[in-house]
């Protein structure tokens, strides 16, 4: 008997070769925040000078709670929502299928900090999940990598959603780039009933 040992690159590797470039990248952020049944997604370029530029994307969806992480953002290819076509009070139907929006984040960084907040059957919950993904790029095997993540119950707030920062950016974002970006994401004409509001913030600032 033999098993497929995959190295960790494989994941960098084939994420590469899913998304077609960082504007891509973003949109699939944008399209999961969608599909959390969010009212907004705001992407936000920041710039300080210890750690240069990062890009935030903030949303005020279902966010996912500690076991969702592990079990299905944790898990490429999963199928849970394979043949899932509806958002989960189905007040959507789904843009994601493919799994790809994970790729997404490493596309962008090497470094990735997502915090959600979510509700789980009692409480309203917190996890945060930061990865180093130059780890990815290593001669390990991919099942010898291990990730931390940290999770806390939120008191005083039921606010739900999910905030991905990613730093240590892998592209320039050159003046092309963001002229690209802000097309691609006014061309991304979601779906949206006239009861049912969704909003995207691009904030370019720091430029
Ligand atoms: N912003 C978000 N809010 C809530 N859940 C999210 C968010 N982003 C990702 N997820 C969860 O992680 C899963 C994996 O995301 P992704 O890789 O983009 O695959 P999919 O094709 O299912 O969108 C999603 O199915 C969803 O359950
Ligand atoms: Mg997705």
């Amino acid at each position: 008997m033999a098993k497929l040992k995959p190295r960790a690159r494989i994941i960098r590797t084939v994420g590469d070769q899913l998304i077609s470039g960082p504007e891509a990248a973003i949109i699939e952020l944008v399209k999961n925040s969608y599909d959390a049944e969010a009212t907004y997604a705001e992407v936000k370029f920041k710039y300080s000078v210890s750690e240069g530029f990062s890009i935030v994307v903030t949303d005020d969806g279902h966010g996912m709670t500690y076991n969702e992480i592990v079990n299905n953002w944790l898990e490429p290819a999963t199928d849970v929502k394979a043949d899932k076509q509806w958002s989960r009070n189905a007040r959507r139907r789904l843009l994601g299928a493919k799994g790809i929006g994970r790729f997404a984040v490493s596309r962008l960084g090497e470094i990735s900090l997502m915090t959600s907040i979510a509700k789980n059957d009692e409480y309203i919950e917190s996890s945060s999940i930061y990865i180093d993904w130059s780890l990815f790029s290593a001669e390990k095997y991919l099942e010898d990598i291990e990730l931390d993540i940290v999770k806390d119950v939120v008191v005083g707030s039921e606010s739900t959603g999910v905030e991905v920062e990613v730093s240590q950016l892998r592209d320039n974002w050159s003046k092309k780039q963001l002229e690209r970006l802000i097309l691609e994401l006014r061309r991304l004409s979601l779906p949206r009933s006239s009861e049912d509001k969704f909003s995207i913030f691009l904030d370019i600032d720091c430029f």
